[in-house]
């Protein structure tokens, strides 16, 4: 089920669920657990992860029981590629936190074999006993991740191809289309939907068609958001103008 949470901006948004994060994470290391979080790029998040480091910095808020999953990581680019995402992770976030380096993950957007990191990435979530906290963003397709439509419900962690809608979207940081690499190594729909809690964050007016699509539209292939429907506590955290066509 999808609960819709309004907030009045993006930085309120922002600090609500870094308090949410920051409370789990407290709770668990209390008890000795790890808190598993499963993390996203774009510039959504951004505001969130400024809270974070905010919170670290200010208010001693450790890292060191996180460990952390990203969503993907595009085909071909090294990790110290400027635009990879693992670049996009250490700048806004991870080098600003004093979370292990052993502890966080991104798929290796190198790999001759993505059938194999794939599946040893599956592996590694299990072993980590599953992710507590999923962080979205969403695309104008309808992707979460890189799970363009059409994706399955059923679909787990693998090599796809992007929409050119996605990546006409995600030229700008590249600055030129032609650079935007043509595929991604993603989580699996039924990968994000396994994870205890999800977090879904959009904002502004360009999200709003998307956003009620996600939450209004029967669950199928076509929109991959709408099998958000199918998951026992996702929250889409909005402002105004993202809920807009609700
Ligand atoms: C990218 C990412 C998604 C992200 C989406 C939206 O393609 N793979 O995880 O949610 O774009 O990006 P933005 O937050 O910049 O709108």
């Amino acid at each position: 089920m999808i609960s819709v949470r309004l907030h009045p901006d993006k930085h309120s948004a922002a600090q609500a669920i870094a308090r949410e994060i920051a409370d789990l994470i407290r709770l668990r290391s209390e008890s000795g657990k790890a808190t598993v979080l499963g993390l996203a790029t774009g510039s959504t998040p951004l505001p969130l992860y400024a809270e974070l480091v905010r919170l670290s910095r200010e208010e001693g808020l450790s890292f060191r029981s996180v460990v952390t999953f990203n969503l993907d990581e595009y085909a071909g680019l090294s990790a110290d590629h400027p635009q990879s995402y693992r670049t996009f992770m250490e700048e806004n976030l991870f080098r600003h936190l004093d979370i292990p380096a052993a502890n966080i993950h991104i798929p290796d957007g190198l790999t001759d074999d993505a059938a194999r990191e794939c599946g040893a990435y599956e592996a590694s979530i299990r072993a980590a006993g599953g992710i507590d906290l999923q962080v979205l963003g969403i695309g104008r397709t309808g992707h979460i991740g890189f799970n363009e439509p059409p994706s399955s419900a059923d679909c787990r962690t693998r090599r796809v191809h992007l929409d050119e809608v996605t990546r006409q979207d995600n030229s700008v940081v590249f600055g030129d289309l032609a650079q935007v690499p043509r595929g991604a190594l993603t989580m699996g729909v039924a990968t994000i939907l396994e994870a205890r809690r999800v977090a879904l964050l959009a904002f502004g007016a360009a999200k709003a068609g998307i956003v009620a699509r996600a939450v209004k539209e029967a669950p199928s292939a076509d929109c991959p958001a709408t099998w958000l429907q199918r998951h026992p506590d996702c929250v889409f955290h909005l402002d105004a103008a993202a809920a807009q066509s609700l």
